[in-house]
């Protein structure tokens, strides 16, 4: 059997590398410059670093002897040895321990020392390159149990005090918690460099242990052969009944300023920041677990900031909107956008060619195009009917497009039909994403200039929504690269 195993992955490897190089060969009359750090994942010095988030995107409590919930794995090759830049010490970092740059103030505020901490690893991993450096690939894990008692998440940005559970996952006192984190920093072995992270929600798990029936797991292990191809970042997810909503991404975050999500500064991949609609995402997604129907695997999840008036985010939580657009594979996921459902749709498609289609156009709306649309909660003008966004779950008010497989969105590469890119149907994409996020809908105030749509997070993941049953989702994505493409030719969008 194994031996069987190891003459397939044999074959696959040999038939990778033939496709890969003849994609590489292949002439593009477009100019090909790449917005991230690490075009396509081949640089063999690797950097990529962790954060665990509550329910709103913050610490709340560290998990006991973890430290802060950010980490990092970064090395320089020299020969065949691997020079680390972060340690062990420096990922274990915790409220009360001093780093330089922390000031003193904040060394026992969990939330704010995370924020600090991350700056600090992006300093050890930063590489200097030319004209703007770049940090890390990110892997972000969300626990989305929300202990409504607690008062620690705002409603839309606004202080709320506690009110009565009912509304989210939570299993009593300290559901909110940190992950156990367990680093394999990364060796070289034969020929091959490996390492990962790994851990659980469930606080009694050690590390080296890997599934318990009835324990909440995540993992990421990234690989590479020595100066070939691509790294590959194997990723599994498993919800436990304690912890029914958990999300796993790989991100390409900015490597300055308000990635999407966040009220702080971040770290991370992006160098340059895209700006639709002249730019492409290239990845390949190998599904092997979809993690049940509730899991919305996000082929890409873009993830932006700006204001109801256009103008761009500042960090003042009453008036800065995350915008998320994401790409819903699970052919699972049903549309709740329909012609009986258009408060669950944007008010108006718009097609490649530039045409508006109201959701009242019941004979010509692509209803099953879209899984769910929900409005920014503090938007003045909204057209009803609307669903509002869960005003709880970011830093601040958000506004969420979610898309489903469908032929409109062939013209930008995008998944067609329900099954595309999922469990069995590996692929590489190149996906207009800059041309598609050009045309969703996304609420502005009335007679506002048109937002800058500038995209501070682009990744990809699953997020698995409150499940009965324990799932378990598994993944690997390699090849990531954001490309520059010509300006498109309209200059009214
Ligand atoms: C942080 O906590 C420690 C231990 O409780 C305390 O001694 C110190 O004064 C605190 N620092 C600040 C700035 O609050
Ligand atoms: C459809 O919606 C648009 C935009 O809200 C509106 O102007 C139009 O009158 C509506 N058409 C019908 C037939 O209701």
């Amino acid at each position: 059997m194994e031996m069987e195993k190891q003459i397939q992955m044999q074959t696959l490897f040999v038939f990778v590398n033939v496709f890969v190089f003849s994609v590489y060969l292949v002439p593009t009359a477009q100019s090909h410059v790449s917005l991230v750090g690490d075009p396509g994942m081949q640089k063999d010095n690797l950097r990529v670093a962790f954060e665990a988030w509550n329910f709103c995107n913050e610490v709340g409590q560290e998990a006991p002897k973890m430290g802060s919930p950010r980490a990092a794995d970064c090395f320089d090759l020299s020969g065949s040895s691997l020079t680390h830049k972060v340690t062990e010490a420096d990922n274990k970092l915790g409220v009360g321990k001093p780093f330089p740059g922390l000031c003193s103030e904040d060394i026992n505020n969990t939330d704010i020392y995370a924020v600090q901490k991350e700056l600090y690893l992006g300093s050890l991993c930063e590489v200097k390159d030319t004209g703007s450096p770049w940090q890390f690939w990110m892997v972000m894990l969300k626990n989305g149990n929300y202990d409504t008692k607690s008062g620690l998440c705002p409603e839309n940005g606004k202080i709320v005090p506690p009110f009565n559970p009912g509304r989210f996952p939570c299993f009593g006192e300290g559901c909110m918690n940190q992950p156990i984190l367990c680093h394999q920093p990364t060796r070289l072995t034969d020929g091959t460099m490996r390492g990962g992270f790994s851990g659980s929600y469930d606080l009694d798990s050690g590390c080296g242990a890997e599934y318990h029936a009835d324990r909440s797991y995540y993992e990421v292990i990234w690989e590479k052969k020595l100066n070939f191809g691509s790294w590959v970042f194997k990723h599994k997810l498993k919800t436990s009944k304690k912890y029914p909503w958990l999300m796993l991404y790989l991100r390409a975050d900015a490597t300055k300023g308000f990635s999407g999500g966040y009220h702080y500064d971040t770290r991370g991949m992006l160098k340059t920041l895209p700006e639709s609609s002249n730019f492409k995402v290239r990845l390949s997604l190998d599904i092997k677990k979809g993690g049940g129907p509730k899991s919305q695997f996000y082929l890409i999840d873009m993830g932006s900031c700006w204001k109801n008036n256009g103008a761009p985010c500042d960090g003042d939580v009453l008036t800065d909107v995350t915008r998320y657009s994401e790409m819903i594979i699970n052919p699972e996921t049903p549309a709740w956008c329909s012609p009986t459902g258009q408060g669950n749709c944007p008010p108006f498609h718009i097609t490649p060619d530039n045409r508006k289609i109201y959701r009242n156009d019941t004979a010509n709306f692509p209803y099953s195009a879209y899984h769910y649309y929900c409005a920014p909660g503090n938007a003045q003008h909204l057209e009803q009917p609307v669903s509002t966004c869960d005003p709880y779950s970011n830093p601040q008010a958000q506004e969420i497009v979610q898309l489903l497989p469908h032929p409109i969105w062939s013209a930008y590469g995008y998944p067609t039909n329900k099954g595309d890119g999922w469990v069995g149907d590996a692929r590489t994409w190149e996906l207009d994403v800059g041309g598609l996020s050009s045309r969703l809908y996304f609420y502005q105030d009335p007679g506002t200039p048109p937002a800058k749509r500038i995209w501070t997070s682009l990744d990809t993941g699953t997020e698995i929504f409150v499940t009965q049953e324990d799932e378990v989702a598994e993944w690997t994505i390699s090849d990531f690269d954001v490309i520059l493409t010509q300006p498109h030719a309209e200059s009214d969008l």
